[in-house]
């Protein structure tokens, strides 16, 4: 296991990021997160707010000048890049954003540390994370085999395809410049600190509203759900034990329709009452993915990996943190930004 200590997060202020956060000062890495605020501007975010002296934050984005400066300053021994606009529905409203940070910034990011690696300017074992997604492999049928790291990349809608982009160009920066980069890809997370556009955090605070659950069409599309935490004990085997130029698939082992998961949750917070009551069927999402499934029998074998947590006491807990932590959410969705976003989408 390489021992490594100063790590740049970025997008730290996102849900997975945070969550990597907390992970990784347990266990005393040195942790500097940057995000440009694009989603919690208004917000005194938690991130900023963590009580370590292993944490620090900075308000920067992948995208500029500063960042570069910023990762010769410090010489990281890595980068996990969690930094990306992330939700599909934004992506299909407009998809410029995505394809800025998505793409743009990455390559930022990667032409920036190649330089310094070139220059001997950052540390000889330097590592590079690229936090992406199991949507680049696009949409299964029911009965298809799930993806494995050699699916090919058919993205469906901008917000994939800029995820796709970017993992193609840290690959290229792999063959070409022997670049070290690895490249993780996780089905849909659930837990603590989700921004609330996101499916299972909307239920719950619609519940709490007093507004019915939105499901796009028949509710029948599939998830592979993994509760974070997982996901983040994941990227932290990968980040002191990956091999540079791999890709990892990471899963829950729970694939569900939408219209489980709302169910779920309703069982949850409402027990013995009729779901229904709570659910409203409205128009489906153009080019909506059927169903994702991911084989993480690679992170199994090659590094021991697999989920520890069970997807029934998972999303319990995660509704009950919801509940318990409505501020948190409430204080989003007072913003301009997220109320227009609700207004235009629903
Ligand atoms: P989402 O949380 O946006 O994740 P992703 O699209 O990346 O999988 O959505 C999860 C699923 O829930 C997806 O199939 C779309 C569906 N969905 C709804 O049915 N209603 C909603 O209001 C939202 C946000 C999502």
């Amino acid at each position: 296991i390489k021992t490594m200590q100063k790590i740049l997060i970025t997008g730290g202020n996102g849900f997975i990021a945070f969550n990597f956060i907390k992970v990784m000062l347990k266990d005393d890495y040195d942790i500097l997160s940057i995000d440009n605020l694009s989603l919690s501007k208004y917000l005194n975010h938690e991130t900023i707010n963590i009580k370590s002296d292993k944490f620090k934050f900075i308000e920067c984005d992948i995208g500029s000048n500063d960042v570069c400066e910023l990762i010769k300053n410090y010489q990281f021994d890595a980068i996990v890049n969690f930094a990306a606009e992330s939700h599909v529905d934004k992506s299909i409203h407009s998809s410029n954003l995505f394809v800025d940070t998505n793409i743009r910034g990455v390559n930022n990011l990667l032409a920036c540390c190649n330089d310094l690696i070139k220059k001997g300017d950052l540390p000889s074992d330097f590592r590079f994370i690229q936090v992406s997604t199991d949507e680049v492999y696009g949409s299964l049928t029911q009965t298809e085999p799930a993806f494995t790291e050699s699916s090919i990349l058919k993205p469906t809608n901008p917000y994939s395809a800029s995820k796709a982009s970017a993992d193609l160009i840290c690959m290229s920066y792999f063959k070409t410049h022997h670049f070290p980069v690895m490249i993780t890809r996780c089905s849909n997370n659930f837990g603590p600190y989700q921004y609330p556009e996101k499916l299972i955090p909307l239920a719950v605070n619609n519940i709490i509203n007093n507004k019915k659950i939105p499901i796009y069409g028949n509710g029948q599309q599939i998830r592979d759900w993994i509760y974070v935490e997982d996901h983040c004990l994941g990227i932290k085997k990968v980040l002191e034990q990956g091999q540079f130029g791999h890709v990892y698939n990471f899963g829950g082992y729970s694939e569900l329709t939408n219209l489980e998961i709302i169910e779920n949750i309703i069982q949850i917070m409402k027990p013995n009452e009729i779901a229904n009551q709570y659910i409203e069927y409205v128009e489906d999402r153009p080019g909506h993915d059927t169903r994702y499934a991911i084989n993480a029998e690679k992170v199994l074998n090659d590094l021991g990996w697999k989920p520890s947590h069970k997807f029934s006491n998972a999303i319990d807990e995660t509704v009950n943190w919801y509940i318990n932590n409505s501020e948190w959410s409430q204080n989003i969705m007072q913003t301009d930004q997220y109320k227009n976003w609700v207004e235009k989408q629903y």
